[in-house]
């Protein structure tokens, strides 16, 4: 059977990761993969996690299942995180939150519940959005379709187009949103477009699916998280999915969550039984590990505290380099205006040039971005900053000189 099967390449995020760690080039600069990086290049464990850490090592007496919902403990905590304390649709008791493998597991169990209680809904992504969205999302047999999103002209949101597009959806469609931090542009939606985009969503009777995978990241652990909690107030259903990899640094832990919203809180009920029963029958139960350090953060009342002022050192950091490769760019790449960099959110940006010229970044420069042009601003450093956009303005001037 299997010598049927053709070798493949892993996607376009995975191959850098393997292209990098072989590259033994000490100018190297790695933009690829979306993970947090501090000034020495590396991903730290965030002293809070760590702390909490210890604190599970220390108390924990049994390796003993926990159930296919996770820990009930943090699904209260992270929907709370997520949502707000006194969210209305918590206190109305709408809300469920099931603990899953990362943010990829809180994808595909919503997009099985989704299949499963409507199997002939289309998924609507943002043009473009996460390259893995496409595999998590449609591997429960959804059909995936593509809504106008990222404008490279302005490096902003074609919301123009984007509504024109939901305004055409038929009742019911899917429409997959990312809360924060647009994965790969940068470009997010601003609080007015949140608010407009929810009155046609009610209008038109959408049902979004929103990806919160960078909470803190972007602006602040509140306004990141601004389009979510106007949603699920005002909404009757909707899905999201939370990751805790980037912004509680517990990547390999695959600690996430889904959370489903529901007009009542029996059909709340209902649709958790069936995650439940869908979950036993994907990975019959998450990992525990990373949920209870997560738990041991959010509700030690120091630990967390510290873990906040953590998040925002890594969110500033990012946000001063948005502003300084802008500059270095400015300088080094006359004719190009590089700034809307500096006026998006969160790890990436598309960094707007073609594919001939990132492959020339990448062998030439040992730079090394997705092929589509995205950049992890978070692996810039202060002292490669210059290497990079000078590296950049060669290759920008060797096209135009018509070589590359
Ligand atoms: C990314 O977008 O680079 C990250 O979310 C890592 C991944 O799994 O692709």
């Amino acid at each position: 059977m299997f010598e049927r099967l053709e070798l493949i390449t892993a996607d376009s995020i995975l191959s850098l990761m393997t292209a990098f760690r072989a590259d033994p080039d000490p100018r190297k600069v790695d933009l690829g993969v979306g993970v947090y990086r501090d000034d020495h290049g590396e991903t730290p464990i965030p002293a809070a996690v760590r702390k909490a850490e210890s604190v599970l090592l220390a108390r924990q007496t049994t390796k003993t299942y926990v159930g296919p919902a996770g820990n009930p403990g943090f699904n209260q905590e992270i929907a709370s995180l997520v949502l707000g304390a006194e969210h209305e649709a918590r206190v109305a008791n709408r809300v469920r939150t099931i603990q899953c493998p990362g943010g990829c597991g809180a994808l595909r169990l919503g997009a099985e519940l989704i299949r499963y209680a409507s199997p002939a809904s289309v998924v609507h992504v943002s043009d473009p959005t996460w390259v893995n969205h496409v595999p998590l999302l449609s591997g429960s047999g959804l059909r995936l379709e593509r809504y106008p999103y990222y404008d490279p002209a302005s490096g902003g949101v074609r919301f123009a187009e984007m509504v024109a597009a939901f305004e055409r959806l038929p009742p019911r469609a899917i429409v997959l949103l990312h809360a924060s931090c647009h994965n790969p542009t940068g470009a997010d939606l601003s609080p007015g477009e949140w608010r407009e985009l929810l009155a046609l969503v009610k209008r038109r009777q959408l049902l979004p699916f929103i990806d919160m995978a960078y909470q803190g990241l972007g602006e602040s652990l509140e306004d990141d998280a601004y389009g979510l909690r106007l949603f699920s107030a005002e909404l009757p259903e909707l899905l999201f999915a939370v990751s805790c990899s980037k912004n509680f640094g517990l990547y390999r832990e695959r600690t996430g969550a889904l959370g489903v919203v529901c007009d009542t809180p029996a059909q709340a009920d209902a649709a958790m039984s069936q995650l439940v029963r869908l979950a036993r029958g994907l990975w019959s139960m998450p990992p525990d590990h990373g949920a209870a350090i997560v738990h041991g953060v959010l509700t030690d009342p120091e630990l967390r505290a510290q873990w906040i002022a953590e998040l925002d050192a890594m969110r500033q950091r990012v946000q001063g380099l948005r502003r300084e490769a802008v500059r270095h760019l400015a300088e080094h790449c006359p004719g190009r205006d590089f700034g809307f960099i500096a006026r998006q959110h969160g790890m990436f940006s598309l960094f707007g040039i073609g594919t001939a010229q990132v492959h020339e970044l990448r062998s030439r420069h040992h730079i090394y971005m997705v092929d589509d042009g995205r950049m992890n601003v978070a692996g810039l450093r202060r002292e490669n900053l210059e290497y990079f956009a000078r590296s950049v303005g060669e290759v920008l001037a060797a096209r135009a000189g018509g070589r590359g």
